[in-house]
């Protein structure tokens, strides 16, 4: 049999959060809940459902237009950059893909935090680079760590913020220091899939640095506060030539004609994305209550999940999906929950007093 070559065979597949279809149909379990891959609980804006339907009428025969001019146009309006600016991507997971393909030659490193998003080591190590691995500190990027993690092999350097599964975020005075400091030649891409959930003033500017056409790509989606995981679209914006070179190794037709035309629409209903953030926050209020009297630690977030450090992870996840609750183990010794519907909240909160969890 064919072998794929040793950086692809020594992966290990991507693990998404447990669909709640699978945990019916194993335990046959009747109305789970799932707060495992930080989704938006009360879905898209109803104007954006409807350009699906529209979408699907009239142009499924016809390839997408693959440059997605209309959808570039409306977000360039928005975020006053230049179309040419922005790269849409399947998500923003195939853009952190186009990205380490387009600029990482075999033996590259790239830098990230650990633990951050897991996609960014795997799309490094497909793309022949070395991810270069730098721990939290307080559950936070150290951003001071990573500069020091760098090395003449380095390409690539990966920041989520805010962090996924810890939420916590970094401040404009540490994002600033470390593009003042880093060297020239290095592609910092900034991951802000959970930025329009930031409450914090001190927030990371990093338009800023875009502005000065310095080596930055931020990367950002559709499937967190707009709700519309499942069409698979996210965005990038760059200096036009970083975006240029990504161009050509990004796939034809790679964002298909329903998604482009549905973004369009949910960016134009401010109203459900400010609707979208109350309940988020109204649910983060809700856990930190419930958590701290079950004396349960929890990292306090700026996204719309919440990182739990616990003695026996699996168990727990285990115990939870028994009751009908799915989040995600992150580890032997934490669980990350997604803050759902009040209704989610609670029985998230009832499973685990019943579970006796203890930090
Ligand atoms: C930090 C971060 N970046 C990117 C993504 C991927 O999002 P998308 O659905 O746009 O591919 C996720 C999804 O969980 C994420 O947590």
């Amino acid at each position: 049999m064919i072998k794929a070559p040793e950086h692809i065979s020594a992966l290990s597949p991507y693990m998404p959060g447990k669909p709640i279809e699978e945990l019916e149909r194993e335990l046959e379990i009747k109305n789970p809940v799932k707060l495992a891959s930080n989704e938006n609980p009360i879905g898209p804006s109803p104007a954006a459902v409807r350009a699906i339907t529209a979408g699907l009428k009239k142009t499924l025969n016809r390839y997408p237009d693959g440059s997605g001019y209309y959808l570039k146009t409306a977000l360039a309006k928005k975020l006053s950059v230049k179309p040419e600016e922005i790269i849409l991507g399947n998500g923003s997971n195939e853009l952190i893909d186009i990205a380490a393909r387009t600029f990482l030659a075999p033996g590259d490193e790239a830098v990230m935090a650990h633990p951050s998003f897991v996609v960014y080591s795997m799309a490094v190590q497909a793309a022949g680079g070395k991810a270069i691995q730098s721990p939290l500190r307080d559950y936070k990027h150290d951003l001071d760590a990573m500069l020091n993690a760098v090395t003449p092999k380095t390409k690539m350097l990966f920041i989520a913020n805010p962090n996924n599964p810890t939420g916590t975020m970094n401040t404009k005075e540490e994002f600033d220091r470390l593009m003042i400091n880093i060297r020239d030649g290095i592609l910092v891409v900034v991951d802000e899939a959970y930025y329009e959930y930031v409450m914090n003033a001190g927030y990371a500017d990093s338009f800023k640095h875009f502005r000065a056409c310095r080596n930055i790509l931020i990367l950002r989606t559709f499937s967190k506060i707009y709700g519309l995981a499942g069409l698979r679209i996210g965005y990038g914006i760059a200096p036009q030539e970083i975006i240029t070179e990504m161009n050509k190794v990004r796939p034809p037709f790679n964002t298909n004609s329903v998604a482009q035309k549905t973004a369009i629409e949910a960016l134009k209903d401010k109203g459900h994305i400010k609707k979208s953030k109350e309940i988020n926050n109204t649910g983060k209020k809700y856990l930190y209550k419930e958590l701290s009297s079950l004396g349960i630690r929890h990292v306090p977030t700026e996204a719309n999940f919440i990182y739990m450090p616990v003695a026996d992870s699996m168990n727990i996840y285990k115990n939870l999906l028994h009751a009908g609750v799915i989040v995600r183990p992150m580890g032997p010794d934490a669980i990350r929950v997604t803050i759902g519907l009040p209704e989610e909240n609670k029985r998230f909160i009832k499973a685990l007093k019943e579970l006796k969890v203890k930090s």
